[in-house]
């Protein structure tokens, strides 16, 4: 994963519940950068790279990943107070997404780029990954250029809030999974295991996991510090690997019972 460094604060999406901001960096890029000093915390910011780069890893769209090093000094010309608290609480590392300009936000009735087997190739890595911000009203999915992105996996792999008891945690169900802006459009979501499954092994699994720096996976009470949680992570992701045999096939039972 590169690390570029931040060198203007372009503007906020007033749109984003967790004050993401458009950031220029010195690459010349423009990024959605997620603040590790918003109320979310760095929590967020390792969901952000455990999923989404996990979703890349299978082959699905994600717009690229990037560590942002943002150096605070960067808040004295902004005239807006809390955009100077967000920066100064943010000094370091922080996370960006490539900015697509132009992009959409997807929408179920507008768009027909979404066919039945991407459809439940997302819905089957939501689950895995335990991500519940992908309903109609919040599909967090753009269109650029004809193709679809997967955006905002901060909300992903829960479990971390907490570290209770992750391995019944990782054998439930999506309670979410029902209201996925894709389910009506997904085909087959056993089909979409039998396609995804093996591309989530456990080195693909530790190598999205080892991307995660140290900076953002401060001591936990339950998984200790840093490789403590790399580890709890690891387990978490290969045992739902294996849940979502059975889980995947609830859901097409689930949708052929309506
Ligand atoms: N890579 C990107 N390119 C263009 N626009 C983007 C990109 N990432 C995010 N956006 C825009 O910014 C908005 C907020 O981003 P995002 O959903 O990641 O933040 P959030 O704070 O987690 O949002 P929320 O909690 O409201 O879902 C998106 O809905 C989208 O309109
Ligand atoms: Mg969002």
């Amino acid at each position: 994963m590169r690390t570029v460094r931040a060198t203007r604060y372009v503007t906020p999406f007033r749109e984003g519940g967790s004050l993401p901001g458009l950031v220029e960096a010195d690459d010349d890029g423009l990024y959605v950068v997620k603040f590790r000093g918003a109320a979310q915390g760095p929590r967020a910011l390792v969901a952000e790279i455990i999923a989404g780069e996990l979703a890349r890893a299978i082959g699905l769209p994600v717009p690229e990943i990037v560590l942002v090093d943002i150096d605070p000094a960067l808040a004295d010309d902004e005239p807006d107070p809390w955009v100077r608290e967000l920066l100064a609480a943010s000094p370091g590392l922080n996370v960006g997404l490539d900015f697509l300009p132009g992009s959409l936000t997807y929408s179920p009735m507008a768009d027909s780029q979404a066919d039945p087997a991407f459809s439940a190739d997302v819905v089957w890595f939501d689950s895995l990954v335990t991500n519940s911000d992908r309903s109609p009203r919040n599909p967090n999915i753009l269109t650029w250029h004809r193709r679809l992105y997967l955006i905002d996996h901060g909300a992903s792999l829960y479990v971390h809030h907490t570290w209770h008891d992750p391995d019944a945690h990782a054998e439930r169900p999506l309670p979410t999974l029902p209201d996925h802006v894709l389910l009506p459009r997904a085909g087959s979501i056993a089909d979409a295991h039998a396609r995804l499954a093996p591309r989530a092994t456990a080195d693909v699994i530790a190598s999205v996991v080892d991307m995660a720096p140290d900076a953002f996976l401060a001591a936990d009470g339950h998984v200790g510090g840093p490789e403590g949680q790399r580890a709890a992570y690891r387990r978490y992701l290969e045992r739902r690997r294996s849940a979502q045999a059975q889980l995947s096939d609830d859901v097409d039972r689930s949708r052929h019972a309506d």
